[in-house]
């Protein structure tokens, strides 16, 4: 038997254990269609969608595969209305539109709303092959209704414990997701500090944890990284950062920028652009902000001063306060086409595990 044949990839009907991460905004209906084409599976991140463009979105990628697709919603909790902290928040980032002479600041909003019966019923109008969920997963009552319609279920753990909640709560399939990975953590039940785990340490973990089929992410970059998932008992992988730079994609040049000058800038986890914890390459906002949680307000209101800002900054030409979402390993980034990445990935997770049984 190949590597790339086994009981996960039977259950979703693909041909590689590979899922292209759904990246809310930057994985682009383009991306998921070419990626469940090559293979793979595509995967569309719905989380900051507006719900009357849900339905249209879906309906473009069928017109551009009849392969399985994952479609991702984000479960976090509603935020909380603290007026203090908010009005602390809006004088600290003032001077940022000052600088652009922008003197009617946007207001402090809640831009998205978490899963709810809205999300549900379209979910089981769309009747995807899969469905992920990022923050955990949603009421027991939205869970039994997904599977009676046997739409595989998948959402991403950052420690044992959260994997473990999973298993009991219904998903089909857990994320590992290493501390390692771009964008946001995935952590719902355990502290952040809790989550700080690499994925060399977490995954074994949660395989010998949990009986459900285990999915690697966070810094998977090559052929290497999927066979040493494989090795740690990995039954398929999931990578974001990588297909980043693939023409598909749909990423600001001054991100795209950022990830091939990424060699030389860091990645940092911050709350600075919604929130909520996620892993970036450093900006001015990260560094700004780095001493600056407490006074951050809850997840996703931020976005609603950070976006309209990063957008003015960048007509400028300034990447400062663009949530430049990156995993570790974005150095190892390639710009060729997803199709071409999937089948340079799987040529080179069969040739690392060729070597590997080797004498
Ligand atoms: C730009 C970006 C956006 C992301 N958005 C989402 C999202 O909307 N939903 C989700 O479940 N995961 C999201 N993630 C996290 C990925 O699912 C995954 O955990 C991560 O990309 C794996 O690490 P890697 O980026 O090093 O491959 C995002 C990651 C990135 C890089």
């Amino acid at each position: 038997m190949v590597w790339f044949e086994n009981n996960f990839t039977k259950a979703l009907n693909i041909k590689y254990p590979i899922i292209q991460a759904p990246m809310a905004s930057a994985a682009s209906i383009e991306l998921a269609a070419a990626v469940s084409n090559a293979g793979a599976l595509g995967s569309l991140g719905l989380g900051y969608h507006k719900i009357e463009n849900i339905l249209p979105d879906y309906h473009k990628i069928l017109a551009k595969t009849n392969h399985s697709i994952n479609l991702n919603f984000m479960t976090h909790k509603e935020p909380n209305k603290n007026d203090i902290k908010a009005k602390k928040y809006m004088d600290e980032v003032k001077k940022y539109f000052e600088e652009y002479n922008i003197t009617e600041i946007p207001k402090l909003v809640n831009t998205t709303e978490t899963f709810n019966k809205e999300h549900l019923d379209l979910l089981l109008k769309m009747n995807p092959k899969v469905v992920s969920f990022h923050f955990g997963l949603p009421d027991e009552n939205y869970i039994k209704s997904i599977k009676n319609q046997n739409i595989y279920i998948i959402s991403s753990a950052t420690t044992v414990e959260e994997a473990k909640i999973l298993e009991s709560s219904g998903a089909d399939a857990i994320i590992a997701q290493g501390y390692e990975a771009g964008g946001h953590r995935g952590t719902f039940a355990s502290t952040y500090k809790e989550g700080e785990i690499g994925l060399f340490s977490l995954l074994p973990q949660i395989v010998d944890a949990t009986s459900l089929p285990i999915i690697a992410a966070g810094g998977i970059a090559n052929g290497k990284g999927i066979a040493a998932a494989m090795m740690l008992g990995a039954e398929g992988v999931q990578l974001g950062t990588a297909f980043l730079s693939c023409p598909e994609a749909s990423v600001h040049p001054l991100w795209q920028k950022a990830l091939s000058d990424s060699s030389s800038r860091e990645t940092r986890i911050t709350s600075a652009f919604t929130g909520r914890p996620a892993r970036g390459i450093v900006n001015r906002l990260i560094k700004d902000m780095e001493n600056k949680n407490d006074i951050i307000p809850d997840f996703p209101t931020v976005g609603s001063i950070i976006k309209p800002l990063a957008n003015i900054a960048a007509d400028h030409g300034d990447d400062d306060f663009l949530s430049l979402w990156a995993g570790q390993s974005a150095p190892m980034n390639r710009n060729i086409t997803s199709k071409e990445l999937i089948e340079l990935l799987v040529e080179e997770t069969s040739t690392a595990l060729n070597n590997f049984y080797k004498t």
